[in-house]
């Protein structure tokens, strides 16, 4: 069984993927990591080489091979599911839940946080939010195909983890 936790940037999915597969006995997998370590460099220098076409090329392929695994719990990148077909990709080869977390949390979060993301680095302090509601908006749309979507409002780690595991046992 794979489990893929998709969602917004700075919404968490490595943290709580990381917790889940650890409580599952599986292997947690991070997409973007997984791709730095099959191209011995970072996602900030796959972009500025090969723009961000040649990334997605890269993360579809990486997409392929991560979900012929068996026992993952895998998180993806935020902009994934929206290129190729990788959302059907993702439903149809593992249990998908969306972590949906509000637009002011996810501004707080992003605001210390971009220097390493590409797509949001260059953007100014006072510009973030309207980006990222503009942004959200749009990917939302893709991201509500999920299996699942967990509101995410202030829980802990733990406390989401307890309504994860309690959706995955519903399934
Ligand atoms: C991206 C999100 C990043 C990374 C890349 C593009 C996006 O992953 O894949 O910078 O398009 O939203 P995180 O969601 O883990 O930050």
């Amino acid at each position: 069984m794979i489990i893929t936790l998709i969602g917004y940037m700075g919404s968490g999915k490595s943290t709580t993927g990381k917790i889940l597969a650890k409580t599952l006995g599986f292997e947690f997998i991070d997409l973007d990591h997984f791709i730095e370590e099959e191209f011995k460099t970072t996602i900030a220098t796959i972009f500025e080489k090969e723009g961000e076409l040649g990334f997605r090329k890269k993360e579809r392929a990486a997409l392929t091979e991560v979900l012929q695994k068996k026992n993952v719990v895998l998180s993806v990148g935020g902009g994934t599911p929206m290129y190729y077909n990788n959302i059907e990709l993702i439903n149809e080869n593992s249990v998908s839940v969306y972590l949906r977390v509000a637009l002011p949390e996810l501004v707080k979060r992003l605001e210390n946080n971009k220097a390493q993301r590409p797509l949001i680095a260059h953007i100014e302090k006072e510009e973030l939010a309207e980006f990222i509601a503009k942004h959200l908006f749009e990917r939302n749309l893709i991201y509500q195909q999920a299996h699942h979507t967990l509101a995410i409002t202030n829980q802990t780690t733990l406390d989401i983890l307890d309504r994860l595991l309690v959706l995955l046992k519903n399934d």
